[in-house]
């Protein structure tokens, strides 16, 4: 039986891929105003300057690749069952080739329809996978209403979170990346898992989880994995 492994990553992983992180220094939250082009109000305010803000990262989507923190992940499936949790929105885990990636925020690739201000509820089938293509005010869904994007909009709900706490109390290893750990649910989702699972955080800074279970490798994703590998060589 492989022993599971959950990986729970945020911007920090795709950063070797050329992406903005959103709160490093010079990061997208600097350059844009997150409750302008990230915010359920922000959509209702102004749809063609949310629509614009993901035509852009979708179209840096396409011209991106996986950098090799994506490819060791999705190798880790080679000796263990692994699921990614991702507050990512690219799709670089999938494209490095990880088999089940849980997306806690949204994918940037889909779109699905408005459905109004006041019934914002919408079905699975209803989501529109565009690639890369940009989407305008006018481009509406079949069922007649403007298309969004398919992301989690600060003010809405994260309806994966309870599927990745599921995911996490069952971990028999932990491994965080890239993650400033400062936007709930996702945050707290380490506090799942169980007492006696080892706890791994990848990242350049240091992260303040004062959390015996925790072993910080202090270091870029690329070079936090490699060594990450190593410890595991001991773990069969
Ligand atoms: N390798 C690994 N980690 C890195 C690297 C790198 N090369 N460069 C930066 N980091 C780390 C930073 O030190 C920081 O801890 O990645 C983390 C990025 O933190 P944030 O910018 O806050 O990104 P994230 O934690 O993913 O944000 C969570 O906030 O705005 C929302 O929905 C958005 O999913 C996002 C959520």
């Amino acid at each position: 039986m492989k022993k599971k492994i959950v990986v729970l990553t945020g911007a920090g992983v795709s950063a070797e891929s050329g992406f903005a992180t959103f709160r490093d220094t010079g990061g997208l939250w600097e350059q844009f105003d997150v409750n302008e082009v990230a915010s359920i109000e922000g959509w209702y305010r102004n749809r063609k300057l949310v629509l614009d803000f993901y035509n852009q990262r979708r179209a840096q989507l396409r011209d991106a690749r996986p950098n090799a923190a994506h490819v060791a992940i999705a190798e880790l499936e080679k000796r263990f069952d692994v699921d990614v949790i991702t507050q990512n929105v690219d799709n670089l885990h999938e494209r490095a080739g990880s088999t089940r990636v849980l997306h806690l925020h949204g994918e940037l690739t889909k779109m699905r329809p408005e459905n109004g201000e006041y019934d914002r509820s919408y079905s699975e089938k209803e989501v529109i996978d565009v690639g890369y293509d940009a989407v305008h005010l006018g481009d509406l869904a079949p069922n007649g209403s403007q298309l969004r994007p398919h992301i989690v909009f600060f003010g809405e709900a994260v309806p994966n979170i309870e599927k990745a706490i599921g995911l996490v109390e069952k971990a028999d290893i932990l491994l965080i990346v890239g993650t400033s750990l400062q936007v709930y649910p996702a945050a707290g989702l380490y506090r799942y898992a169980s007492i006696d699972t080892p706890i791994y955080v990848i990242d350049p800074k240091p992260v303040p989880l004062s959390d015996k279970r925790v072993t910080m490798i202090q270091d870029v994703a690329t070079k936090g994995m490699a060594t990450f590998m190593e410890l595991l060589r001991s773990v069969e």
